[in-house]
């Protein structure tokens, strides 16, 4: 009786609420999945802790409240937990959200009630295990989206289910083997499984969150079909305990006509296209860590230096959190040939046709959207599934190089000359080519993810009639 109540309250068009993790790489896949399925009709509401809902505001000009913005057939807008938290420390946010989380998450769908919007489903995802539990206390039925790639999901499967044993952290020539993957060293593995890993509080929730995932019906991932169909295979043979089906649903990237949305936490540098445009194709280096990696002040010069020493113009995303840290006099050094932003407009960057290639930490938006765009890379992983997304990008798709740690600004250099100019930068681009072109075939009109989509939306559309 929900649902019904759900379509009808929201003029024909079910209403789903989305909870997401507070950080970029969440903010962003999820945002974009509520785009794909406000497109195909129906209402979305995108929702997060107060303090995202405080910097989507300031940084996206998004607007909180009221009836959102059309997008194709349906609406997008945003609402947020008052959850009253505003601290940066990882444990203390993971404590705050697994004791504060549920009840304001129930205030948060009983406000959608009292307003006449009813909720039909919720998507949720994996940081934040208990969404599903709130939602069926409240009898309203779950999708989650697991924002990392289908083979990180198979080794946190088999790592919490006990289906596999990883090799002590320090036998660097062991190789672990799972179907439907390559073999792999212990480099290669998300390293939140791995005893030296700082990280236990996200560690806890992500496994709780496999161990519980079954509790929704439906579970999609930010990947697609294409890319990854040895592994979502390999998942369908695993026996006991079986995996859910996962639904690749991505690359979650931004479409045509989806930037009157966006989701920045730092406002994005407006004139980064304009000083690509004066730029010959195929010339600028392109490098950003991403919304969370740090690098040392050491780090940070080394990779001064070694974008400097490149010979070629570069874009390179500094945080305001690392801005101090840059040598002193670099900026005025490489005036006109390096730009230094605080935040880029990154997909727009990466299609861009000046960019020659992408320095990246490899978190797997960053990783979906150079495969997306065609864009070689050289491979900065630092830990997590950053690991295992490099070893695909590099071994897997042979779109790139690696830049291995200790960082030094000779290997920078070497690794860039690899991937614009070395005997194999050929081959890295044509196979990126051949993967952007697979990648937004998936999400067009009637492409493996669309399909995907569409059937949610239609399941969904029909509960709730
Ligand atoms: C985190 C984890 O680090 C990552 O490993 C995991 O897969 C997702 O969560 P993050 O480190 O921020 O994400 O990296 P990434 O997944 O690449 O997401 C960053 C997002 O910010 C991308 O969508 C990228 O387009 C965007 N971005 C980054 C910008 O728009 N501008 C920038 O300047 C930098």
């Amino acid at each position: 009786a929900a649902t019904v109540t759900a379509a009808a309250a929201s003029g024909g068009a079910p209403h789903l609420l989305l909870i997401c993790f507070p950080g970029q790489g969440h903010v962003n896949p999820m945002l974009r999945l509520a785009k794909r399925i406000a497109a195909k009709g129906l209402v979305v509401t995108f929702s997060s802790t107060s303090a995202i809902g405080a910097k989507l505001v300031e940084s996206s000009g998004v607007s909180v409240g009221g009836d959102g913005v059309p997008l194709g057939g349906g609406r997008i807008r945003f609402e947020f937990l008052e959850d009253g938290f505003d601290g940066s420390d990882l444990d203390e946010l993971m404590r705050h959200l697994g004791t504060a989380g549920p009840a304001a998450f129930a205030e948060l769908l009983a406000r959608q009630e009292a307003a006449g919007r009813p909720v039909a489903c919720v998507v949720g995802n994996p940081f934040i295990p208990w969404a599903v539990d709130v939602a069926a206390a409240a009898g309203i039925p779950s999708a989650v989206l697991w924002v990392q790639s289908c083979a990180v999901f198979s080794l946190y499967y088999h790592r919490v289910h006990g289906l596999v044993e990883f090799p002590p952290e320090d036998d660097l020539d062991a190789r672990l083997t799972l179907p439907g993957l390559p073999a792999m060293s212990v480099t290669d593995v998300p390293s939140f499984l791995l005893p030296s890993n700082p990280y236990m509080s996200l560690t806890e929730a992500i496994q709780q969150q496999i161990r519980t995932i079954d509790k929704a019906t439906w579970v999609f991932v930010n990947s697609f079909t294409e890319l990854e169909r040895g592994v979502v295979d390999a998942l369908r043979g695993v026996a006991t305990p079986p995996p859910p089906p996962l639904i690749p649903v991505g690359p979650l990237i931004e479409l045509e006509g989806d930037a009157a949305v966006r989701g920045d936490m730092i406002r994005a540098a407006s004139d980064c296209v304009g000083w690509l445009d004066e730029h010959p194709p195929r010339s600028v280096v392109y490098a950003s860590l991403g919304s969370v990696v740090v690098l040392s002040a050491g780090e940070v010069a080394e990779m001064a230096h070694g974008l400097a020493s490149t010979g070629r113009p570069f874009l390179w995303v500094v945080r305001p959190d690392s801005r101090a840290l840059l040598p002193e006099g670099f900026l005025d050094a490489v005036a006109g040939r390096g730009m230094v932003v605080p935040w880029s407009p990154q997909e727009q960057v990466l299609v861009h046709p000046a960019v020659a290639c992408f320095l990246t930490h490899c978190g797997w938006n960053s990783t979906l959207e150079t495969v997306a765009a065609g864009v070689p890379v050289v491979a900065f992983p630092q830990w997590g599934d950053q690991c295992t997304d490099a070893m695909f990008l590099v071994d897997e798709l042979g779109m790139g190089v690696r830049l291995r740690a200790p960082l030094r600004r000779g290997a920078v250099r070497d690794a860039v000359d690899a991937a614009v100019a070395g005997p194999d930068a050929g081959a890295m681009r044509s196979s990126a080519a051949a993967w952007s072109a697979a990648a937004r075939a998936a999400v067009a009109a009637g492409g493996s993810s669309d399909r995907h989509v569409e059937a949610f939306v239609e399941e969904v559309k029909t509960r709730a009639a």
